[in-house]
């Protein structure tokens, strides 16, 4: 069964369904939000940035031109001309990127008029939130998170700190200029002096809130009357669990909560409005930026994942760390964020191996340990404990269906499932919409 058919079983709860990166981002999380939002009325951003990278493959028009779009900020649901985009209040917004975004998709020949929504409450990113990402990088040194440079973690902050602007911040001119110029100094303060036009900046931001209006609406009633109008709102997670701010590998994390707990506080609604809740992970692991990885490979099997698999960052385009699938992760990230189903993608990748391995256990002193670990040094050290399978050597891009697959393959989204005890929903056996197996 291929993408439309695939798209209905979330659409059974009458509730919100959310997808969410089950692992360290780019599991395919934009390629499933797309299939899905063929049947959805609302694809909502409820956290992170533009330091999100989804790509989607799609034929689109009436001649069907494949057409490749990276989506960073803006919803990937939007590739759906009926869907909206929503940008909920636990976003932080970069305004240059969601215009040069924006841009970018119209002259893809995506119309996004009048369905394209940002919440009031979201927390703005500013150039000099960018800056201060690089600076703090560098005073890291040998330890640096290998963030994206987005100026996520510094807009965070200053929204933690309580200094922070916020879309509606954009309508009060003179409180904005003041608020921004403080902002500006602490950072001056904190890091000496850097290359800055404040009074440009906030001269530029003037003309940016007459353009950005037509988007704006109340956050908080945007969703609820979409919810109780029974519009059928999913939500697209950006980056994953283990950069989740509270339960990833801190601090090698992102600033924002990636889990399921980001979706209630990033966009009001309260859990028992949340039905489906779909865990995107990848058939192997990949990581972008630095932090610890126990199943990583650096031999042949890694450089194949990386290549085979094109495992290059959308938004950065560094090199991604690839290693086998971590099933210890897996069940953590099961625990935390309570997936009703899961979507396999990249299965195709290991197609042509001999065998393949998932991590089980992490042993510590010869002693399996109860749950992925909070304290990196003992991640950082533990064994890994192995299962090894029968690899299927063979090409399982054109299948469409489970019963299609190879029985080494069958055998490897089995074992996953039991030991996860979450339904294998979908499987992604290549990166375009139609190559996606629905069960
Ligand atoms: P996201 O950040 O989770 O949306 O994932 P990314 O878009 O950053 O990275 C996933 C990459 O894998 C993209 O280039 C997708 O087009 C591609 N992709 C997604 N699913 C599959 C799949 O099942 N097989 C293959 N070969 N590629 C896939
Ligand atoms: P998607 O949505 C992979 C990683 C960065 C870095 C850390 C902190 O495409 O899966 P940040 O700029 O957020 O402060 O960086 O988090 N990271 C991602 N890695 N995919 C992502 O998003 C990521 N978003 C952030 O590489 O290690
Ligand atoms: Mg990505």
């Amino acid at each position: 069964m291929v993408a439309a058919a695939a798209a209905s079983a979330a659409l059974e709860t009458g509730k919100v369904s959310v997808l969410l990166g089950a692992q360290w981002g780019d599991e395919g999380k934009g390629k499933l939000a797309d299939v899905l939002s063929m049947n959805m009325d609302v694809c909502a951003r409820c956290a992170g940035g533009n330091n999100a990278g989804h790509t989607i493959v799609a034929h689109i028009g009436p001649d069907k031109v494949k057409t490749k779009f990276d989506f960073h900020l803006l919803p990937s649901g939007l590739v759906n001309p009926r869907c909206a985009g929503f940008i909920g209040s636990g976003v932080v917004v970069h305004v240059p990127s969601f215009f040069a975004e924006l841009d970018a998709l119209q002259k893809k020949g995506l119309n996004c008029d009048g369905r394209l929504f940002l919440s009031d409450r979201a927390h703005l990113v500013f150039d000099f939130h960018q800056v201060v990402d690089g600076l703090k990088e560098v005073e890291l040194g040998g330890s640096s998170i290998g963030t994206t440079k987005k100026g996520i973690g510094p807009a965070y902050s200053s929204k933690a700190s309580r200094s922070g602007l916020r879309v509606h911040h954009l309508y009060d001119q003179e409180l904005f200029a003041n608020k921004f110029r403080k902002l500006v100094e602490g950072r001056f303060k904190r890091y000496g002096h850097f290359e800055y036009d404040t009074e440009g900046e906030i001269a530029r931001y003037k003309a940016f809130a007459e353009r950005l209006r037509p988007f704006i609406v109340d956050g908080v009633t945007f969703i609820h009357t979409a919810i109780s109008q029974k519009r059928r709102v999913l939500v697209e997670g950006a980056n994953a669990l283990m950069l989740d701010l509270d339960f990833g590998t801190y601090p090698y994390v992102t600033s924002s909560s990636t889990s399921i707990g980001g979706v209630c506080t990033g966009l009001g609604i309260p859990p028992t409005a949340i039905g489906s809740i779909i865990g995107v992970m990848k058939a192997y692991t990949t990581r972008v930026g630095a932090g610890p990885f126990p199943t990583e490979l650096t031999d042949e099997i890694g450089v194949h994942m990386q290549e085979v698999g094109a495992e290059y960052g959308v938004t950065t385009g560094r090199r991604r760390r690839c290693g086998w699938l971590d099933l210890v992760v897996m069940k953590y990230s099961c625990l935390i964020n309570g997936y009703t189903s899961l979507n396999l993608t990249k299965l195709d990748i290991l197609d042509n191996l001999k065998e393949v391995k998932v991590a089980v256990a992490y042993l510590q002193n010869g002693k399996e340990l109860p749950c992925f670990p909070a304290d990196l040094d003992i991640l950082a050290n533990v064994e890994v404990k192995y299962e090894t399978l029968p690899g299927w050597q063979g090409d399982i891009s054109t299948a469409q269906t489970f019963e299609e697959l190879p029985e080494n393959c069958r055998a490897y989204v089995e074992y996953v499932e039991k030991f996860l005890g979450v339904r294998i929903e979908w499987i992604g056996v290549g990166p375009s919409r139609e190559s996606m197996i629905k069960r």
